[in-house]
């Protein structure tokens, strides 16, 4: 069992056996209409992850990658298929249903970052702790910022910070809540070697740590390696 008793307790909507993967994907596919018809951007593709688990998932601009990283959290709606995240299958779930399902278990580094524009570097991080009702907040925010090496930009709001500035304070809010699933999106796109090392430390801690699952969309080929597992997708198809 990777995951502790606090963790367990967090995941209350799991049911109790504990044995189900972290990640089961069934049949799942993305077709979207286009001038010239139906596009399928992912073919039904199928793949399980155990709890804990590392997997990169590689694959040229275009084949896919984003798009099923989006359904396995949730944020896109399949075309056919299943994901099934430790034991519940969340497109069966309703739109709240799985806001509420990401909230409780899941961090996500978006490719585009996402962070809210109002909102200062400090604030952003906090957010999702917030949201959780969580104790300390600020300081867990501050903490984590910190571990990025963002501490001299918490006030900042987005549009005053560098790309890889941005990156850093999307992945510190991804990971302020120590989600038993994390999902980055080329976490270190925007940043040098040494800052991406730094990151890929921290991601990797929090796997350990914490026994949290990651699956990481990547290109760089030295941090899939360091994934216990790789998938490789060309043209909406696992190969
Ligand atoms: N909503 C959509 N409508 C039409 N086409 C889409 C849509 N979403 C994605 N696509 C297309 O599907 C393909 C896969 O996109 P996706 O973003 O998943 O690729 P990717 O593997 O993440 O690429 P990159 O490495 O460049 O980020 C692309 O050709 C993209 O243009
Ligand atoms: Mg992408």
């Amino acid at each position: 069992m990777p995951d502790g008793p606090g963790l367990a307790a967090s995941v209350a909507a799991a049911p109790a056996s504990g044995v189900q993967p972290a990640i089961a994907v069934s049949g799942l596919a993305k077709r979207v209409a286009d001038a010239s018809g139906e596009l399928t951007i992912l073919h039904e593709v199928d793949f399980t992850v155990q709890k804990a688990e590392t997997l990169a998932i590689v694959g040229a601009s275009g084949s896919g990658k984003s798009t099923l990283l989006g359904l396995l959290a949730g944020l896109d709606t399949p075309s056919a298929g299943k994901v099934v995240l430790d034991g519940v299958d969340i497109y069966a779930l309703d739109e709240d249903g799985r806001a509420a399902l990401r909230k409780e278990k899941l961090g996500f580094v978006f490719q585009s970052f996402q962070l809210l524009p109002h909102l200062t570097a400090l604030e952003n991080v906090m957010l999702p702790l917030e949201l959780r009702g969580a104790n300390h907040a600020r300081e867990s925010a501050e903490m984590m910022l910190e571990r990025v090496g963002l501490s001299s930009r918490l006030k900042h709001y987005p549009k005053y910070l560098s790309g890889g500035e941005q990156q850093r304070v999307a992945l510190a809010r991804a990971f302020v809540t120590e989600p038993p699933l994390l999902f980055a999106d080329e976490p270190t796109g925007s940043l040098d070697a040494a800052t991406g090392e730094a990151v890929i430390k921290l991601m990797f801690e929090l796997n350990r740590q914490h026994g949290s699952t990651l699956v990481l969309v990547t290109h760089d080929q030295a941090m899939a390696a360091r994934c216990s597992r790789t998938i490789t997708i060309a043209a909406g198809r696992l190969v």
